[in-house]
């Protein structure tokens, strides 16, 4: 599908921010291990939940999900996941642990998601080797199993965000205790930490490892997924370029943004807070700096390919850094088209401007990345299209009516109907 983008006036808007992606993944996983009835809230509607859904179903749970909320209810009779789409996003893999905990058996896909490089799950498959499992991979499958599970130090070479959460779901029924040293600790960990403690877990945060007593028995509950932090930022980015005057977000967690809302700052925007709501003013006019991202709570990789956008606003070069993905830099060849000037240093690049452009076709090749592109198009007014826009509706929920809510002028069309181009 390809996005026409008419941007020919001054934007503003007031959106509502929902879950976490990232984080629903986990917890949508990790519900397999509890017994009762479940509701999650401020679930996003978006495709990788659909898949998880589907997932749920296969192995026997009931589950409805209507207004961003999960109801799940029954219980899991097998370990087996033969629904192909699971190839298709990252956050199946979490099915490993949590059948794993169930079954001490699991047959799946090995996971996909968006091309950033290699994406190894080595991490993964070492941890639940210490726990007590054992695995082979063949074509795009996995197959772990174990005899007997035991706790466990394990030490993560990196703090893998999605290495902790799998981590943590086995182990948070292992009798004994697990230490995970040099863990992930972004907030969507926090939150996956939260509800299971909620359910019953034992699971606690130290100075430089998480400690997991298990136990035997987890309980169903409510529980209300955090605002996603990276659909908030891009918003916020987005609310920097030239053709908006601002963006307000609803139902979002500034103490998640720290980081971000210092750099917004630094380039010259102006962020005001008031409860769980956030506006920020576009600048006058960007100011150039230098920026890597990090593990948690520095700049998060998933906002610095829109950052990129942003700063290529500006005839002096900014500096950016991706130190997490080996792999997240196809977007600066569609960036280009808009006149913008890429000089790479790998893993660094500089962008800089002196005239964008006002017409171009962009293509989107992953999530964050097609976010940025988006974002490209109001620097300055003019025509765009986006193609393979899908990918922004992979991450963003309710996308099209926010575009709606922020007066953006556009249309959308499928590849075959392609007429402005
Ligand atoms: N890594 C390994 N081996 C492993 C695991 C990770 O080498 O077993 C490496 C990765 O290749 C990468 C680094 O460690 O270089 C960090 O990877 P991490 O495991 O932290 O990332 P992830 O769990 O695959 C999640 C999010 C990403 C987000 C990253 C970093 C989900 C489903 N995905 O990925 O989100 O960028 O953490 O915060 O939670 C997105 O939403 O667009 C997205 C890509």
């Amino acid at each position: 599908m390809y996005l026409n983008i008419n941007n020919d006036k001054i934007h503003s808007g007031e959106i509502d921010i929902l879950g976490a992606k990232n984080s629903a993944l986990g917890i949508i996983a990790a519900s397999v291990i509890l017994d009762g009835d479940i509701t999650l809230y401020n679930i996003p509607d978006l495709y990788d939940i659909h898949v998880m859904i589907e997932a749920l179903k296969q192995i026997g749970f009931n589950v409805f999900f209507k207004n961003n909320t999960l109801k799940i209810t029954g219980e899991a009779n097998n370990f087996i996941l033969s629904n192909e789409s699971l190839s298709s996003i990252r956050g199946s893999y979490y099915f490993y642990s949590s059948l794993l905990a169930k079954f001490f058996h699991v047959s799946s896909f090995l996971p996909g998601g968006c091309n950033l490089g290699a994406r190894p799950i080595n991490y993964h498959l070492e941890g639940f080797a210490s726990l007590g499992c054992d695995y082979v991979i063949f074509d795009n499958h996995i197959e772990i199993i174990t005899q007997e599970l035991h706790p466990n130090d394990i030490h993560l070479p990196f703090p893998s965000v999605g290495a902790t959460i799998n981590l943590i779901i086995l182990a948070s029924t292992i009798l004994g205790v697990t230490h995970i040293y040099n863990p992930a600790l972004e907030p969507e960990v926090l939150d996956l930490i939260n509800f299971l403690n909620h359910a019953g877990a034992k699971i606690s945060i130290k100075e430089n490892y998480i400690e997991i007593m298990g136990v035997t028995k987890l309980k169903g509950i409510k529980y209300k997924i955090i605002p996603d932090r990276i659909e908030s930022g891009s918003y916020m980015l987005l609310a920097l370029t030239k053709t908006f005057s601002s963006i307000s977000l609803n139902n979002t967690n500034y103490k998640h943004l720290e980081e971000v809302i210092k750099t917004i700052k630094n380039i010259g925007g102006i962020v005001r807070l008031n409860k769980n709501k956030i506006t920020v003013i576009s600048p006058k006019k960007i100011t150039p700096i230098n920026i890597t991202s990090g593990v948690y709570p520095k700049f998060p990789t998933d906002l610095i390919q829109i950052l990129a956008a942003i700063l290529s606003d500006s005839y002096y070069p900014s500096t950016i850094t991706d130190t997490i993905f080996e792999n997240r830099y196809s977007y600066l060849k569609e960036l280009k088209k808009l006149n913008i000037d890429v000089k790479y240093n790998f893993p660094s690049y500089q962008v800089s401007s002196s005239h964008i452009f006002n017409s171009a076709k962009l293509i989107c090749s992953d999530l964050r990345g097609a976010f940025s592109l988006f974002t490209s198009c109001f620097l300055t007014h003019g025509h765009f299209q986006i193609q393979n826009v899908d990918f922004i509706f992979r991450g963003y929920n309710s996308f099209l009516d926010n575009l709606k809510k922020m007066n953006v002028s556009f249309s959308l069309g499928c590849s075959t109907d392609n007429l402005l181009f």
